[in-house]
């Protein structure tokens, strides 16, 4: 099918949406908690981080390079300008940070390890080392903490986003993006 006879975004797409969607929301709301030994994540907790952060980005570089080949679905017709704008700003942004926490994670490890010696042994899915990080002498954790921030922000905008065209625009916005359901 061409992509201005598609009306929803392919298989391959869909399942990067909502595995990356998935992952990324567990580490907005409890990355913090698995990098502190005491909040219940235990010793485990750090390499868990690691992991999972590592997934998000192998898992976006793959995403962004499948969406250079198979273009989203044209929006629908009602849709404003300006909610075309907005969205695809949304989303530009979000592929920033899908790209932009890893890295500034990875850059904050070495202070991090200094801090935190007895977490020292950071390891990618229990079997690789985590690649050392150079110093770069900038305040990386608080980079990776704002733009933790700022994710939580966008996903609550784009949720909202989300609803309004299900339940008040009634358009296919939403649906595109299941795997179930008609588009029109
Ligand atoms: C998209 C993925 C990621 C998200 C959403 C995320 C989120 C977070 C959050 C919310 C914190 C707590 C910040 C605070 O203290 O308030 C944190 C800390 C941290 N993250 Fe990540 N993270 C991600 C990926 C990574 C990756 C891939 C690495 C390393 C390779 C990493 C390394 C760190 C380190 C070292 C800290 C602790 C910094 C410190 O306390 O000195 N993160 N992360
Ligand atoms: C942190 C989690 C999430 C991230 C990072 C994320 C990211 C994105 C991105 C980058 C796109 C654009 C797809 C593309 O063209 O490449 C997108 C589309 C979409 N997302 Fe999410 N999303 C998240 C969670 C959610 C949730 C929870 C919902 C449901 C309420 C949702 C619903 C949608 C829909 C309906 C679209 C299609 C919008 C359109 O075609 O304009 N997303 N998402």
């Amino acid at each position: 099918m061409t992509t201005a006879a598609r009306t929803r975004y392919d298989a391959v797409a869909m399942s990067l949406h909502w595995l990356t969607a998935v992952l990324l929301i567990f580490m907005l709301f409890f990355g913090e908690d698995l990098m502190e030994e005491e909040d219940g994540f235990g010793a485990f907790g750090p390499s868990l981080h690691v992991s999972i952060g590592s997934t998000i980005l192998v898992l976006s570089l793959i995403r962004l390079a499948w969406r250079l080949f198979n273009p989203p679905p044209a929006y629908p017709l009602g849709m404003a300008p300006w909610e075309r704008m907005a969205a695809k700003a949304t989303h530009l942004f979000f592929y920033v940070l899908l790209i932009g926490l890893p890295l500034t994670g990875w850059l904050a490890t070495p202070k991090f390890l200094r801090e935190e010696g007895p977490m020292a042994g950071l390891m990618l899915f229990g079997a690789f080392p985590l690649p050392g990080a150079p110093s770069l002498g900038l305040p990386m954790k608080d980079f990776h903490e704002i733009g933790a921030n700022l994710g939580i922000a966008l996903l609550a905008l784009h949720v909202l986003a989300a609803l309004k065209h299900h339940f008040i625009t009634r358009d296919d916005v939403l649906r595109r993006m299941l795997p179930f359901g008609r588009t029109n």
